[in-house]
Parts: C-alpha cells; sequence; structure tokens
C-alpha cells in the first residue's frame, strides 16, 4: 500500500485536512514534549495536562496557561492531550497554531489560545497521552454522556463512561505518583471513589507503587455564549478530593488557576458531594423548566399569555429566575445530568428502589426532551387554519441552536421541530447567523456517536443529512409557507412583518416559541393576512379575533 492510501485525514470545519498521525510519529512527540516540559521548568512551571480539548477542555487549558503568580509571571506550563481519533485529531494542529478549536462568540477565547501559544508559550497541544508521564497535575475534561435508548424516556438511557474510564486507566498506568488528577468531567455520583480511585489504585499496585494515588473532583459550569472564559475562570467552584492530600491539592490548584478571591471556592468532604452538587444543579434547573410546560399547555387553550405571566411573577425577586422555556431545552448539560444521577443510584450505589424514589427528575426530562413536538403540532394547526398542509409545506426554522446568541446546536429544541415536521412530510429549511455546520444532521450517521442520533425516533429522516444552515434570511424565506421563529437571536426580535411576507412572497403561517412576537407585531402578522400560533400564548387567538373585528368594522 502506498503512503497515501495508508493515510487517515481529520477535517476541521473549515474543510481544512490534517494527516493523522503514525506510529513513528509518538516517538518524536515524546522527543518534543520532553525537551519543552525540560525549558519550561526551569523557567519554574508547573507541568499541567488537560485530557480532551472539548468544548470545556481547550478552555481550561488556556485559562490554566494563563495563571500568573504574585509576581505577575506565568507559572503552569499546560499541554492540551486530544486523542487522535479522524473526528477530533484536527483540533490539535489548530491549537498548535494558537486557533480555537471551538467556534466562541466570546473574542477572549480566540485571544487567550493565541497568547498562551505564540506569545507566554505557555500552551501545546498534543496526541500522545506518554504526555502524562511528564505531568504534576492532570485536569480530566472528556465525556461522559447519558445514552437515553428511548425517546421521553429517560429511565431506559444508561451512562457511558466509556471514554471517561478509559482515560482514567490511561493516566493510572503512566503519571508519576504524586502527580494530582482532577475530575471536571460531570459524572454519575460515586464515580470519582468508586469508579475512577479503584482503576488508579489497581493500575498503581501493578506498577509497584505503594502510595494512593491523588484523585479530585471539581465539576465544570462553562456557559457557552459571549462570557464563556468568564463562566471557567471568574465563577464559583466546588471541589473535594478522595483522600486529605487529594483535597488539599486540589484547593491550592484551584486558588491559583481561578479567581477565586472573588468567586469563593466550596470544599466538600468527599467527591460524591461535589458530584452530586452539579447533578443537583442540572436536575433543579430542568426541573423548573419542565414545570412550566403544563402551564404552558394551559395558557394556550385559555387564553392567557404566559410570557405575561411569567414576566408578572418575576417581579417578585424571591421568584425572579423563572425561565420560559421554549421548544424544550438543550445544551449538553440539562438533558443528561439528572440521567446520570438516577442511573449512579442503582448502578453504582447499588439501591434498587430508584424508580420508587425518583419521580420528579426523570419526569422533568421526559417533559422537556418531548416539548418541542407541540411546535410541529403548532405548524400543522396553523397551516390548516390557512387552508394547506403540512405534508410538501415549505417550512423555515429560524435557529438552530440550543440557546440565544450561541452556536452550540447540542440537543437543541430546534433539531426535534425539525425532525418532526419531516417526518410528517414538511419541506425544511433553517436559518441560524452563528451556526456553520449542524453536525446532528449533516453527520447523522456518527453524531453524537453512531446509533445515537435522534434520527432513530422518526421515520423519513434520510434526506436531513443535506440539511444546511443558511446565512441569508432574505433568500432562505422565499417561498415559504411557514417560519417558526425557535431561538430568540438578537436577529430575530426585530423582524418586520411586511419583510418577511414581502420575503417570502405571500402571507404564511407564523410560529413563536419564546415570546419573541410583541402583541403589535402579532396583530400586524394578522392584518397581512398570515396565522400566528405561539408556545405558551392563548390570548394570540383573542388578538386574532381583535383584527378580524376590525375589518369588518
Ligand atoms: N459544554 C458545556 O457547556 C459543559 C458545561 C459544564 C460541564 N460540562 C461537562 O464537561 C465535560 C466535557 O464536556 P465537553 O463539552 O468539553 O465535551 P466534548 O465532547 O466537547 O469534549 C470532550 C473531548 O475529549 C476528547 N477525549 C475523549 N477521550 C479522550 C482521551 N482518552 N484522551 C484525550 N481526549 C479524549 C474527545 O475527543 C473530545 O474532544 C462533560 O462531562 C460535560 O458534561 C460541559
Amino acid at each position: 500500500m502506498s503512503e497515501t492510501t495508508k493515510t487517515r485525514w481529520s477535517v476541521n470545519p473549515a474543510g481544512e485536512k490534517f494527516a493523522l498521525p503514525e506510529e513513528r510519529d509518538y516517538i518524536i512527540e515524546m522527543q518534543r514534549l520532553t525537551e519543552l516540559t525540560k525549558q519550561a521548568r526551569a523557567r519554574g512551571l508547573e507541568i499541567v495536562v488537560v485530557m480532551g480539548a472539548g468544548f470545556v477542555g481547550a478552555v481550561m487549558a488556556a485559562v490554566v496557561a494563563s495563571t500568573k503568580d504574585k509576581n505577575g509571571k506565568c507559572s503552569k506550563f499546560v499541554i492540551v492531550c486530544q486523542r487522535p481519533s479522524t473526528r477530533s485529531y484536527w483540533k490539535i494542529p489548530m491549537i498548535s497554531r494558537g486557533e480555537s478549536p471551538i467556534k466562541a462568540e466570546d473574542p477572549e477565547v480566540e485571544e487567550l489560545i493565541a497568547r498562551c501559544v505564540n506569545e507566554d508559550k505557555t500552551l501545546v497541544a498534543s496526541f500522545n497521552s506518554d504526555c502524562l508521564t511528564l505531568a504534576d497535575c492532570v485536569v480530566v475534561d472528556v465525556q461522559c454522556d447519558f445514552a437515553k435508548n428511548d425517546l421521553g424516556k429517560m429511565r431506559t438511557g444508561e451512562a457511558d463512561m466509556a471514554a471517561l474510564e478509559a482515560t482514567i486507566r490511561t493516566i493510572g498506568e503512566k503519571v508519576e505518583p504524586q502527580c494530582l488528577t482532577l475530575i471536571e468531567t460531570t459524572v454519575a455520583p460515586g464515580t470519582t471513589e468508586f469508579v475512577a480511585w479503584p482503576i488508579m489504585k489497581k493500575a498503581f499496585v501493578a506498577r509497584g507503587i505503594t502510595t494512593e494515588p491523588l484523585l479530585a473532583h471539581s465539576f465544570e459550569r462553562v456557559m457557552p455564549g459571549k462570557d464563556y472564559v468568564a463562566s471557567i475562570r471568574d465563577f464559583w467552584r466546588v471541589c473535594s478530593g478522595c483522600n486529605l492530600e487529594a483535597r488539599t491539592r486540589v484547593e491550592k490548584f484551584l486558588r491559583e488557576v481561578l479567581n477565586t478571591e472573588k468567586f469563593p471556592l466550596t470544599v466538600m468532604d468527599r467527591p460524591i458531594e461535589s458530584e452530586t452538587t452539579k447533578i443537583i444543579e442540572n436536575s433543579y434547573r430542568a426541573t423548573i423548566l419542565a414545570f412550566l410546560n403544563e402551564w404552558s399547555l394551559f395558557s394556550e387553550r385559555n387564553g392567557v399569555d404566559l410570557i405575561k405571566v411569567v414576566n408578572a411573577i418575576k417581579m417578585r425577586p424571591t421568584h425572579n429566575n423563572m425561565i420560559f422555556p421554549g421548544p424544550g431545552v438543550g445544551g449538553y448539560c440539562l438533558p443528561k445530568d439528572g440521567g446520570l444521577g438516577y442511573w449512579a443510584y442503582r448502578h453504582i450505589l447499588g439501591f434498587e428502589d430508584g424508580d420508587q424514589l425518583f419521580k420528579i427528575t426523570p419526569t422533568a426530562i421526559d417533559i422537556n426532551d418531548t416539548r418541542a413536538l407541540h411546535v410541529a403540532e403548532l405548524v400543522r394547526d396553523a397551516l390548516r387554519n390557512m387552508g394547506r398542509y403540512i405534508a410538501g409545506a415549505d417550512v423555515v426554522i429560524c435557529g438552530a441552536s440550543y440557546r440565544q446568541d450561541v452556536g452550540d446546536t447540542r440537543y437543541s429544541g430546534s433539531e426535534m421541530v425539525i425532525r418532526k415536521l419531516t417526518e410528517m412530510g414538511a419541506e425544511v429549511r433553517v436559518h441560524d447567523p452563528y451556526v456553520d455546520h449542524w453536525y446532528e444532521f449533516e453527520s447523522q450517521d456518527s453524531y453524537p456517536s453512531p446509533g445515537q442520533s435522534w434520527a432513530r425516533f422518526f421515520r423519513n429522516q434520510e434526506g436531513l443529512k443535506d440539511l444546511r444552515v443558511e446565512k441569508d434570511l432574505t433568500l432562505t424565506l422565499k417561498g415559504a409557507e411557514a417560519l417558526v421563529l425557535a431561538v430568540p437571536h438578537k436577529d430575530y426580535m426585530n423582524l418586520k412583518p411586511s419583510d418577511i411576507v414581502k420575503w417570502a412572497g405571500k402571507p404564511l403561517a407564523i410560529i413563536d416559541c419564546f415570546g419573541i412576537l410583541t402583541d403589535d407585531i402579532i396583530r400586524e402578522y394578522f392584518e397581512l393576512g398570515c396565522e400566528v400560533k405561539a408556545l405558551g400564548r392563548g390570548h394570540v387567538q383573542r388578538l386574532k379575533k381583535e383584527v378580524q373585528n376590525n375589518k369588518t368594522n
């Protein structure tokens, strides 16, 4: 076989190809890293390896690499280690050039990575996990997923800890006995002490090491968006260690790398407590969002505008964190974290009565996972009121990401809306100013992992591989029969009804999923001959009658 036919490639979102490393590259790479860490130690820097260059790891690595001591001098040298898979290897050469592998709305992400790589020389990226042998501290930012086997039945799902367990095994086989390992991955409660620590202990015993591995846990609260970096560095953290030394070490490390003076650190006795903090925090959020679903349907059926109700309630300071749920709850964390807790109760902690104990968290996640299906019903009903059918209708979805003004599409409600509409025969187009590639569709055979696409819960999904995210709303709307305002991106907040109808070429159905439309705008759409439906907004019917009455008088 020739060299070129043997080469495997990894392609970045911009289409640039990078050859995957071959066996001989590992030796050369380790020589490079050994030399770099030698130089870094000579500069008095501590060596930190960050495992996983994903949404969290890539930015956390840069935050650690930008750490300064009391005299304003850099104090950490970071190797961010990413496995060289065809899907993710491209992140390594990008970071090595000082470029962010993540498209972020926060300009500080690019700036920080560029500065640490090119100016401070405190950040490098590598595919060779032998770099773990050089570390004083390892930060674990690989994924730990919760795979759902049925739509709207969280209880049948299971934690997928393969990547995390493999990473912990490798760490146990390679690190020096005094190296601190910090798990930042959101894990099922009990994982650090009852899964990861035993794996590391076993590996230490096999290597003849007599001391206990130093293992700690401190979860991330990172928030994609315009404050991405600050959500890691300038934010309250919780930590704990498997033993006293690990706890003391992790506390010291976090106080050095994060802004703990302004954002105090909470130190817990045991990792299961910090793990449970994260799981409850996100289950609570998922629950308060799910809670409004029944009131949203109540409002639609009884002439109530839930948006105004929520705003009125939020005037009370004790209730001011109430949030309108939109078309479900996406993002990487809220749809899965409660599932990790439910699963751990049985499979790590050994209790059989999980179904008696856990009533609210599973129900909340199930409600959130299926709320978007109702949007497809609203599209169907709006078209029907205009004498049209959903089958064959041209529908434009505005917004692909899971929340406003970010480009993160993971588990977004819009995906569910599109899959359901497609199942019902609609022809769907999508527009989003922040998203270039919607991998959940483009790569639905392998993303988020083989066999795990939501496509499996619907019929008629094959063609969605060709769905591309449009950037020109004027062109996207041409000929549209329905427009779904799925995400309140700022670009969608002030659209003029007359423009929308002009671009579409005729009156169309408008479906508001997020309280985007004001009452005056809704009236204007009706005046132009459009039909309007909205999640949780029963007063729309009243506005429609008002416009009709004004026309006849
Ligand atoms: N993204 C968020 O908004 C967010 C917020 C808070 C917490 N978290 C948690 O942080 C963790 C990481 O999330 P993420 O969004 O960064 O995930 P991600 O999928 O973007 O990144 C994980 C990375 O780890 C790499 N990886 C897997 N196994 C590896 C190995 N053995 N060696 C080296 N690299 C390996 C993967 O290839 C991938 O690049 C998760 O537990 C998540 O729940 C994420």
